[in-house]
């Protein structure tokens, strides 16, 4: 497994639509492999292809898994208390979503350090492959849903800062090419 380099914005990669995967092949797991230990390595919570510059509908995502220390409580943002849960999704579909939406503040990796509150459907029922290529039809809600519409966003070159105003969207490009910059001259 590889820690790949995230892409952060205004990188024009992150604006294209990603493509279905034909076969769930070694490769596909591969890559999965190496999403997931990169995301951890961030760390995030959830994280497209495309944001590694691979433009295809696949998505890693570890929300964790209640332990007995927390026992059921509800999404806690980071998973600190959490086991590890990760989630793998080729080609999602959302098939249906509550029209009820819930703002929930996000951030995204290829938008370090900028989080805002999108509002997203409380509820969607998906369809997938998983690891095995196997197809999963489920309904996502809390911290499932909203991660998964962002994450799904990704797959049609959409960004979370998109959905925010264009002064706010722009002080936020602006603030991770100012960091940017800053690693670069370190
Ligand atoms: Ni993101």
């Amino acid at each position: 497994m590889t820690i790949r380099p995230i892409l952060t914005v205004p990188n024009p990669v992150l604006k294209q639509r990603s493509k279905p995967v034909a076969k769930v092949t070694d490769e596909t797991r591969a890559l999965m492999d190496d999403m997931l230990e990169t995301m951890y390595d961030a760390p995030g919570i959830g994280l497209a292809a495309v944001q590694v510059g691979v433009p295809l509908n696949i998505i890693v995502m570890d929300l964790g898994k209640p332990n007995a220390k927390n026992g059921n409580s509800e999404d806690t943002e980071d998973g600190e208390d959490r086991e590890p849960n990760p989630q793998y999704f080729i080609n999602p579909e959302i098939l249906e979503l509550v029209e009820e939406q819930k703002p929930y503040e996000e951030g995204c990796l290829s938008v370090p350090d900028v989080f805002d509150e999108v509002e997203r459907s409380i509820r969607v029922k998906l369809r997938y492959l998983d690891y095995n290529g196997k197809e999963v039809v489920e309904w996502a809600e809390g911290l499932y849903a909203v991660c998964i519409q962002h994450e799904m966003d990704h797959l049609n070159g959409v960004l979370f800062i998109d959905y925010l105003s264009r002064l706010k969207r722009k002080r936020a490009v602006k603030k991770v090419q100012k960091a940017e910059k800053l690693k670069e001259d370190a």
